[in-house]
This record gives C-alpha cells, structure tokens and sequence, in this order.
C-alpha cells in the first residue's frame, strides 16, 4: 500500500509576479521552504508544478527543501520541430519529478484527446519522470449518470502500455469540481477512487500500490475530510496552491 500522501500544488499560468502580474512564485517557494526547514515535517509527500519558465527558478529557491517538482504538460516528443512545446527530458532537466498530463484545462484549451495524453504520458516514463495522469467527468456527463463510464473510458484510452504504480499516478478531477467550490459527496470520490484502482488492477503488476488523488476546489477547510476518504492518496490542488499558508495547512491535514 501507498506510504505517504502525495500533495501536488499546480500553479498553472500563474507566479510571475510582481509588477501587475499576480502572485510572486518565488516568494511563494521560499516561503513554504521556510516552514519546511523550520516546523514538524509534513506526514505527505509534497510537489508543486510551476508553469515551465519558473521550474528553474523555483528550484533553486527551493534547494535543500523535500519538495519535488513537476511540469505542467509535456509533448510526447523528446526533441524537434514543435514551436512552444516542452518535453519530457527537458522538464528532467529542469529538475523536475513529476510531470501532470491530461488535465481537463489541457484537454480544453489544446483538444487533448485521450490518445495524446498517452503519448505525453508515455513520453513521461521515456524521460524518467512520473506521469500524473488526470481524468474526470463533466457536469453533464455527472448529470446523465454518465460519470463513472467517462472515467472509465478515459483510463482505458489514455494510460500506456508503460504505466506502472511506480511510474503513474492517476488524478481524479471531476471537470465541475474545479475552481469552483464544489465538491462531489465523500461517496461520490470514494466510488470513483475504487473504480480508477480497480481499472488499474488488472493491469499493473503492483497494482496493490497505485496512488489515486483528488483534485478540485481542494482548500485548509475541506483537507482533513477528503484526504481521509478511504483510497485517496492525496490531492492535486489548484487555487489553494497559491497562498503559502492555505497550502501548507492542506500539507497538514494528511492523515
Ligand atoms: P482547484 O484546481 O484546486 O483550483 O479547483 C484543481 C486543479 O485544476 O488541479
């Protein structure tokens, strides 16, 4: 079974600051460094997703402190003529662990299809990097009592041949949970974590140790409720990944 809780901060296209631009990712870093180096270590694992011009950056003011990075996206090539993209090997190169593939915002705003998220996710573990893989319902496909068949067929479609416990973690994310204050029931995440590790079961040879985490409008207020639902693993946190403070009493709240 999965020792430590995995707690994934994603920033997404925010932490340039200052100068109008929002919040300072650097501060950020170092504030969370800070409480890290002084205070009880967490009981989690912790990692945080800078958008990709800050990995650099956020790493070295991060030196010292256990706290792995991840990349946001990765396209599914190592090298080449792909204007705008990142790869895998260069997110490793920049210092990072992980990298998120699949999210719904990619899956929107790039069309992301299931089959590209197994690319990138594949192009993951060429690189050596562990793959968080998300999926997740939208509202109206929760509405026609479609959830749990969306999921299904979005872990069929986009996990490679490559995918291991040890190489992939799975997120579930239901698309109309994100940023947006609303949470499914502790029943609701709790089915769909059973159905993401019994789609892994009979696929991964050490299944038994696959990580399932929740995302979506995951704050200090509702932590300790999810994070104790039996078979999440962790949380992959957005909005509240941004306040040093909010983020570090979600580290806290791991059982
Ligand atoms: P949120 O985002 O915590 O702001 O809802 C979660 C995510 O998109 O991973």
């Amino acid at each position: 079974m999965p020792t430590r809780a995995l707690i994934v901060g994603n920033w997404k296209m925010n932490g340039l600051g200052p100068g109008g631009l929002g919040l300072d990712g650097i501060a950020l870093a170092d504030a969370l460094g800070a409480r890290l180096s002084s205070g009880p270590p967490p009981r989690c694992e912790l990692v945080l997703a800078p958008p990709a011009t800050l990995i650099a950056r956020v790493a070295s003011a991060l030196k010292g402190a256990s706290i792995a990075l991840a990349g946001q996206d990765c396209h599914a090539e190592p090298s080449g003529a792909h204007t705008g993209d990142v790869s895998a090997e260069m997110l490793k190169d920049a210092g990072c662990r992980y990298v998120i593939v699949g999210h719904s915002e990619r899956r929107r705003d790039h069309g992301e299809t299931d089959v590209a998220v197994r690319a990138k996710a594949a192009a993951a573990h060429r690189a050596g990097l562990i793959a968080i893989l998300c999926v997740g319902e939208s509202e109206a496909e929760r509405t026609r009592g479609n959830a749990e068949a969306v999921v299904e067929r979005q872990l069929r479609g986009s996990l490679p041949a490559t995918a291991n416990a040890t190489n992939t973690v799975l997120a579930y994310e239901p698309v109309w949970a994100i940023g947006s204050r609303r949470t499914p029931s502790t029943a609701e995440i709790a089915a769909m974590h059973a159905l993401a590790r019994k789609a892994v079961g009979a696929r991964w040879a050490d299944a038994a140790g696959a990580r399932v985490l929740y995302g979506g409008s995951v704050k200090a207020a509702n932590a300790r409720q999810i994070l104790g639902i039996p078979g999440v693993d962790g949380a992959l946190v957005g909005g509240a990944s941004l306040d040093a403070t909010e983020f570090w009493a979600i580290a806290q709240s791991c059982p």
